[in-house]
């Protein structure tokens, strides 16, 4: 049974500066809600129970956030809010899931999903960027059935334009089904040339919980960080099944700040 999401918040959010620069990019608003709580509630409504955040000493914000207890408990002692006792209640439902991992470096995801080892007993979990939100349909819902069906590990991907493919994780495939095929190897970044197709990975994986050994065995690739599609490729070189699970929902990039601003008015539209 697949338990357990992993959600990497270590980064320092560079691109949305200067809006990131006191708050955490994953607690600025969209929509009237913290982007991270739009990826919990995709979660949670995925049958996801358990939470693994990994922060910096410099987010420690993230988890004043969730857990405010005393500013809350205040407020409510002075008057009786309905809104602000709701706010509350969501809150110590999080609290309950959520627990706090540390990568004080930024040594790549890699390192920072290694940081988890300790709490996953499962064979598989959810890792998910909060960059990356995708409404519309659940993508993490879409993804646990066919991790179901298949037993094996999915990662969510969307086609994209063959000029942008350098910006991308681009999967080499087979066996395609409509809304799924299988991953033969990963590559990360490449050039136009070097393109195996124009799938592109976005940020949900579910990885076998055996990527830990790999992950401890890897040297530091690009940039001296340890980057997660280096552990896939070595695991589907093993025979691990990976297979590529084509959302339906709609793609929304809230990690650039041109993106985010987009990401409000779709979501604005969305739930009009
Ligand atoms: C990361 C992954 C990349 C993936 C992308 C999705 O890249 O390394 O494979 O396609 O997320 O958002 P980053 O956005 O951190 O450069």
């Amino acid at each position: 049974m697949l338990k357990h999401a992993v959600i990497p918040l270590a980064g320092f959010g560079t691109r949305l500066l200067p809006l990131s620069s006191i708050t955490p990019k994953e607690l600025l608003p969209i929509n009237g809600k913290s982007n991270l709580e739009h990826i919990l509630d995709e979660c949670i409504e995925a049958g996801i129970k358990k939470f693994i955040f990994i922060i910096s000493k410099r987010k420690e914000n993230i988890k004043k956030y969730f857990f405010n207890d005393q500013f809350y408990k205040s407020i409510l002692a002075k008057k009786k809010n309905k809104r602000i006792n709701n706010i509350y209640k969501k809150l110590k439902k999080y609290q309950k899931m959520i627990k706090f991992v540390y990568q004080n470096k930024p040594k790549g995801t890699g390192d920072a999903i290694l940081k988890c080892r300790k709490y996953i007993k499962e064979s598989h979990f959810l890792m998910l960027f909060p960059d990356d939100l995708i409404i519309k349909k659940n993508c993490s819902k879409e993804m646990i059935a066919l991790h179901k069906k298949t037993k094996g590990s999915v990662i969510a991907t969307k086609i994209v334009k063959r000029k942008t493919v350098s910006r991308w994780g681009i999967l080499s495939i087979k066996d395609k089904k409509k809304n799924f095929f299988t991953i033969k190897d990963v590559v990360e970044k490449p050039s136009l040339k070097l393109a195996p197709s124009n799938y592109a990975v976005i940020g949900r994986y579910i990885l076998p919980t055996g990527i830990m050994h790999k992950l401890k065995k890897l040297k530091p690739g690009q940039g001296g960080e340890v980057h997660i599609t280096d552990a896939i490729k070595e695991l589907i070189f093993d025979g691990e099944k990976f297979y590529g699970n084509i959302f339906k929902g709609k793609y929304l990039d809230c990690g650039t700040l041109n993106g985010y601003i987009d990401s409000g008015i779709q979501i604005a539209k969305e739930k009009k």
